[in-house]
């Protein structure tokens, strides 16, 4: 049975708005992901920013607001992933997309905080990655978050196959290429990552949405067996979801939502 509800956004602080993202047409990838990981080494209290995440959080966040804008969840959102992970102490994480580390320093913290072992995050750029290896390790994480570099798939495939993923993990967090959501969660589910417990955390799902993530997770198991069916990937259609749909803000202060859902079980388990 797939439930949803919308929760009303808290308020924007604009004094904490990432400058826009768009610079000269690009989003990303100019240059401005080397720039910040000078300005974090060069940063006048680099000594107290080691092994502390949530410096480093502020730091970037401040090149964020004061340099070039950064393609980071964000502190508003990030909270509400944060308390996530709070509520359901998830053992292992998984995250696809990591850009230069943001989440995975948030999100990897928050873990180990709530008594979890290993965090992993695929990226698909080497440079981002190389980026968020850097900035975990200053933030004392090297143990807990691991970069692993390549699409969702091909990241999802190697960690099964290298045996370092092969049961149910704790958390799943999607934060990559949109319209990979669905067949990077439908591979999950064709390898036994998601059982009983496991949370899923889909982000952009104002800006820009996905609706047939949305719709698988919010479909009930007979319709995901239809659904399926005629799809050419597979997944599993017998896992019951409950899903919500929860808004917040961009960095930027625009609006956006997450899409949190929690596995329920196996039906005919
Ligand atoms: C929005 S950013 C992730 C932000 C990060 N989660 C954070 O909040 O700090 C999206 C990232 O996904 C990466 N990406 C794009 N397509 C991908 C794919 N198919 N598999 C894995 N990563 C991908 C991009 O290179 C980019 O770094």
């Amino acid at each position: 049975m797939a439930a949803s509800s919308a929760v009303e956004p808290t308020s924007f602080d604009p004094s904490k708005a990432y400058k826009e993202w768009e610079v000269n047409g690009k989003y990303f990838g100019d240059g401005r992901e080397v720039a910040l990981l000078d300005y974090i080494y060069n940063h006048p209290d680099i000594e107290q920013l080691r092994g502390n995440p949530e410096k480093i959080l502020r730091a970037i966040d401040a090149f964020a607001q004061s340099v070039t804008g950064l393609i980071n969840i964000g502190e508003n959102k990030g909270v509400i992933v944060s308390d996530v992970i709070a509520q359901h102490k998830p053992e292992v994480v998984l995250e696809l997309g990591g850009y230069i580390g943001f989440s995975a320093i948030m999100f990897g913290s928050a873990m180990k905080r709530a008594g979890g072992k290993q965090y992993y995050s695929v990226e698909k750029s080497p440079l981002f990655a190389a980026v968020a290896t850097s900035l975990i390790d200053l933030a004392g994480l090297r143990d807990t978050v691991r970069v692993v570099v390549g699409t969702g798939a091909e990241g999802i495939q190697r960690l099964y196959d290298n045996g370092l993923l092969r049961s149910q993990i704790g958390m799943a967090f999607f934060d990559h290429h949109k319209p990979s959501y669905t067949a990077d969660l439908k591979l999950c589910e064709r390898l036994g990552l998601i059982g009983k417990g496991t949370v899923l955390v889909a982000d952009n799902m104002i800006l820009p949405g996905n609706p047939p993530y949305v719709e698988w997770v919010r479909a009930s198991v007979e319709d995901k067996r239809a659904m399926d069916k005629a799809a050419q990937e597979k997944g599993n259609p017998n896992l019951q979801y409950n899903s919500r749909f929860v808004k917040s803000f961009e960095p930027s202060g625009m609006e956006d939502a997450l899409e949190i859902t929690e596995c329920l079980g196996i039906e005919g388990a």
